[in-house]
């Protein structure tokens, strides 16, 4: 077979900066060992997230000077909820300016003290926004994720004896409903079988409950059914797609991945009074409701991703570019979360640097490592991220991948670093924290070498 291509050509390049090895480690002790307080033009290969960086597309561009600056009734607005018609079939669409504006709505109008809401693995703002409404967050990940090693092709699946124990357990009643995260970023961007979301769907019948899916990854969720799925394999992505819509009773949506955009979010709901109920809150603090917070442009620019994001060939190179990363980082010796998921890849920590205790966390080290041998900007997801109270499965590091941003010299050169790092990867320091705030002290918090 051939190489798998970017299927696209470039048309405006924006130059990065290259620094030498000595620039950077000033660089990176003036922002106290800590890359999130490095000025982006420090930064070579920027792998902090996926959300929000992607490229836009010349149609994309074009949409963003024929945008609608209506304030009532835009045209795009229109555009965009025809667009998300066809897509997932949902008439009530709701604009909002990023996935957590959705949350914050949904969670405000189901959530509460002595709710309970589960979900295969809760993103840190969807269980940041339950909690804040007062409810309990549950995640209920299949036993196999919690092996880095283990190869289930749906390794993001929900436990769905879990979901019935937890159901007897609170009462129905107490669960306003259930989500699941396609694909699942917490367990390492894993996607979820269209056969585990019918399941679920099938014990929210029998239990009479809503779910809801938080759908910023869909189109790479689908993208996986169709390529690892019994009886999915061939069928269209977007055809896969809006089953996996049809089997939801709303969603949560962070367009600034799959969407293909810098900023903007959605809010699908099917019930017509819940709907109405977050259209009134969604006026009171995001704006009216053919914009949301966003500007006509941004719902142009969020219309064409969303046409965009399912082209198939767009969706092989995707998958195929973080896949061939962990594949090389194998190759080296670097153990990762396998299968590679569908926007990063997360190395494992612990073991790249088992010299270094969970207390001085091992993933910052490495993530100031990577920093320093090649200008790489990656995140923590292990006891830094986690906080003073929690233990975390995993130390982590993630390297996330914006779409259509980097081709595959520069996915050589990641390799190529992290091979680097691993070599020398007993030289790794551990850190001790000299200044951090109280909550989410990964952003902001101040290092020392051990
Ligand atoms: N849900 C999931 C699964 C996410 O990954 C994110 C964001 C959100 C919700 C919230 O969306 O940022 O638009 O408010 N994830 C980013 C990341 C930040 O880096 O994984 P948002």
């Amino acid at each position: 077979m051939k190489t798998i291509i970017e299927p696209f050509r470039i048309k405006s390049v924006e130059p990065i900066r290259m620094t030498t090895a000595a620039e950077r480690e000033s660089l990176l002790r003036e922002a106290h060992f800590n890359p999130f307080l490095l000025r982006a033009s420090s930064v070579l290969i920027d792998l902090l997230t996926d959300s929000g960086a992607s490229a836009m597309s010349s149609e994309q561009w074009a949409g963003i000077m024929r945008g609608d600056e209506s304030y009532a009734g835009s045209e795009s607005f229109h555009r965009l909820r025809a667009v998300l018609k066809d897509l997932t079939g949902f008439e009530n669409i709701l604009p909002t300016h990023q996935g957590r504006a959705s949350e914050r709505i949904l969670f405000e109008l189901v959530g509460g003290k002595g709710k309970v809401v589960p979900n295969n693995a809760h993103f840190d703002t969807t269980r940041a926004n339950t909690e804040h409404s007062g409810a309990r967050a549950v995640n209920l990940p299949i036993p196999e994720a919690s092996d880095p090693a283990n190869r289930h092709p749906f390794k993001g699946n929900m436990n769905t004896s879990a979901l019935e124990a937890l159901i007897k357990d609170v009462g129905r009643e107490n669960i306003p409903l259930v989500m699941l995260t396609v694909t699942n970023n917490t367990c390492g961007g894993q996607p979820v079988s269209l056969e585990n979301i019918r399941a679920v769907r099938a014990i929210c019948d029998k239990h009479r409950l809503p779910l809801f899916l938080d759908a910023c990854r869909f189109a790479e969720n689908a993208w996986f059914i169709r390529a690892r799925e019994p009886g999915q394999q061939g069928r269209p992505v977007r055809e896969i797609a809006r089953e996996m819509f049809s089997l939801c009773d709303g969603s949560t949506i962070s367009s600034k991945k799959d969407g293909l955009v810098n900023i903007g979010g959605l809010l699908l709901i099917k019930d017509p009074v819940l709907f109405q109920r977050a259209c009134n809150l969604l006026i009171l603090t995001e704006g009216f409701v053919t914009y949301g917070g966003l500007a006509g442009r941004d719902l142009e620019a969020m219309a064409q991703g969303f046409i965009e994001v399912v082209d198939e060939d767009y969706l092989a190179y995707r998958v195929r570019c973080v896949e061939y990363l962990g594949e090389r980082l194998l190759a080296a010796g670097v153990r990762i979360i396998e299968p590679p998921g569908g926007h990063a890849i997360y190395i494992d920590a612990a073991h790249f640097a088992p010299h270094i205790p969970k207390t001085q966390f091992p993933g910052q080290a490495l993530v100031c490592g990577l920093y320093r041998t090649g200008g790489i900007r990656a995140c923590e997801i292990g006891s830094l991220m986690a906080g003073p109270h929690h233990t975390p499965e995993h130390e982590l590091v993630r390297l996330a991948i914006p779409r259509r941003v980097y081709t595959q010299s520069h996915m050589d050169y990641v390799a190529e670093c992290c091979a680097e790092v691993f070599k020398a990867r007993h030289a790794l320091r551990g850190l001790r924290i000299t200044e951090a705030p109280e909550v989410l002290r990964h952003f902001t918090a101040r290092f020392a070498e051990v």
